[in-house]
């Protein structure tokens, strides 16, 4: 059967940027170096008050249709995935379908429109639901355009405040993909977890320690679970790794625990032996104590060798980009690393067509996936469309002050009118309440 995959994507970043080592860490008492060199975070990117996870997701399909030469009647499907939704009957993808038909001529009342909620990995699990769709002949030749879109805000004084940020990512599924194919095998870790969750509250109750192990355990469930139907996986099958990433010094954890992992048993491993040892087996210990401190040693041994850091600076680095510049958006944190990868590739001018990117999607609460993709001959011609630089580099830049107003401006208990820092141009605007409480919005010239 033909392939299915990712034809084109688009993002859309909030207006707003926050300095983070520069303006949040001296108002917080706290060393910049948390930020730049811990976490792994420059800035963040807020919505400005008149935009929202509508606003952001309709500018981003907007874009995108726009560059593919779209009208309605070529989508048959519009799934969003976010963990930000305002409304717990009407979903959102019926409020971007709304703003959508201002714009072009025709409708998506023949559109199947839905909404995912299962923390970041419902992006991707929108991405699946398209794919299946297509594969099970459903389709009749149409187009699934599926946008992840969050507002991933904290309360103030959480230490999630560090990690926040807002965006939008459009993917368009379709047969015969301009950028990745997506792989039939898939492997899934899943648990029932509380560190991170919103029972009927806007921010999140979050235990940010143990939600970094529950990621990492998911992680390697997930890829056991993938290992298991894919063909005997190398930390060199990959050209690239996109992992969920709610900040960069996450994934630096993830992919150490992904390199020990898939490099057991093989000519790595027989290499780094005379310097590092060879990988523990539980077998050969007398409890899962003493095993565990031994993994935990060779892991710490197995960081400092300059094949592991050869290796992550040209598999997983490239992925954190954009990441860097503007914080976690949960549900589309990891098609942001793939746009960053990819992205990388095409100003380094690497030859990619036929590559495999190893994908590893996370959800608190939790569930991790891990698929492939197989990048496609259009790929150059696609990221070379995006304007990711043009969007970072003309947010506003926040001073605390006004990062303290915006963050109340979207705090849903309090009833902070302010007025926007940026002017609208050539996107959707939240623009006031109906007489049903709905929010609404309308285009901005
Ligand atoms: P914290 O207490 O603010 O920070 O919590 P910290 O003191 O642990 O410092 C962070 C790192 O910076 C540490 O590195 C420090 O050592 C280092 P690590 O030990 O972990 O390698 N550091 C420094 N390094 C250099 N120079 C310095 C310096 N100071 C400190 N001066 C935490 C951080 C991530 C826990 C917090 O921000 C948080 O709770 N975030 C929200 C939860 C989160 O992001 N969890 C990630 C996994 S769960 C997930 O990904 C799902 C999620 O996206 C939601 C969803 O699925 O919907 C969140």
């Amino acid at each position: 059967m033909t392939a299915v995959g990712i034809d084109a994507m688009e993002i859309w970043v909030g207006n707003l940027e926050l300095d983070l080592p520069g303006t949040f860490a001296p108002a917080q008492g706290e060393d910049p170096g948390k930020y730049t060199k811990g976490l792994g975070l420059h800035s963040s990117s807020f919505p400005d008050s008149y935009e929202d996870i509508v606003t952001m997701g309709a500018n981003a399909a907007h874009r995108l249709m726009d560059r593919k030469g779209l009208e309605p009647e070529d989508i048959g499907r519009i799934d969003v995935a976010t963990e930000s939704a305002f409304d717990n009957s009407k979903p959102v993808s019926t409020y971007i379908a709304g703003c959508l038909e201002q714009v072009y001529e025709g409708d998506f009342h023949h559109a199947n429109k839905g909404e995912r909620k299962f923390a970041c990995i419902s992006g991707t699990q929108s991405v699946n639901d398209a794919f299946n769709w297509i594969k099970s002949g459903r389709s009749r030749g149409r187009s699934a355009l599926v946008i992840a879109t969050d507002t991933a805000l904290y309360a103030r004084d959480d230490p999630g405040e560090a990690t926040q940020g807002a965006g939008a990512v459009a993917m368009l599924i379709s047969e015969d993909p301009s950028l990745v194919e997506l792989s039939t095998e898939q492997g899934f870790g899943s648990a029932d977890e509380t560190d991170f969750l919103k029972p009927q509250q806007q921010f999140p109750s979050v235990d940010g320690k143990r939600s970094m192990q529950v990621y990492l355990a998911r992680m390697r469930e997930a890829l056991e679970d993938y290992e298991a139907i894919a063909e005997d996986i190398h930390p060199d099958s990959f050209a690239y790794i996109p992992f969920h990433t709610p900040f960069p010094g996450m994934v630096r954890k993830a992919a150490l625990l992904a390199y020990r992992h898939t490099s057991r048993d093989t000519d790595v491993e027989d290499s780094l032996a005379e310097e590092i040892g060879r990988q523990p087996r539980e077998s050969e210990f007398e409890d899962r104590e003493s095993y565990e401190d031994a993994v935990r040693e060779y892991t710490d041994a197995l960081a400092e060798t300059e094949t592991y850091q050869s290796w992550y600076e040209a598999v997983v680095e490239p992925t954190l980009s954009i990441s860097r510049e503007v914080g976690n958006w949960y549900t589309g944190s990891v098609h942001i690393a793939r746009a960053s990868a990819l992205r990388h590739a095409y100003q380094n001018d690497v030859d990619l067509e036929g590559k495999t990117l190893g994908v590893g999607s996370y959800g608190s609460g939790a569930q991790a996936e891990v698929h492939a993709e197989y990048v496609q001959s259009g790929w150059r011609e696609e990221i070379e469309a995006m304007n990711v630089e043009e969007q970072l580099d003309s947010r506003y830049d926040l001073t605390f002050e006004e990062y303290e107003t915006i963050h109340d401006a979207h705090n849903h208990d309090l009833d902070t009118d302010i007025e926007a820092l940026t002017t609208p141009e050539n996107e959707f605007v939240f623009d006031g309440w109906g007489r049903m409480g709905e929010r609404q919005y309308s285009y901005v010239e």
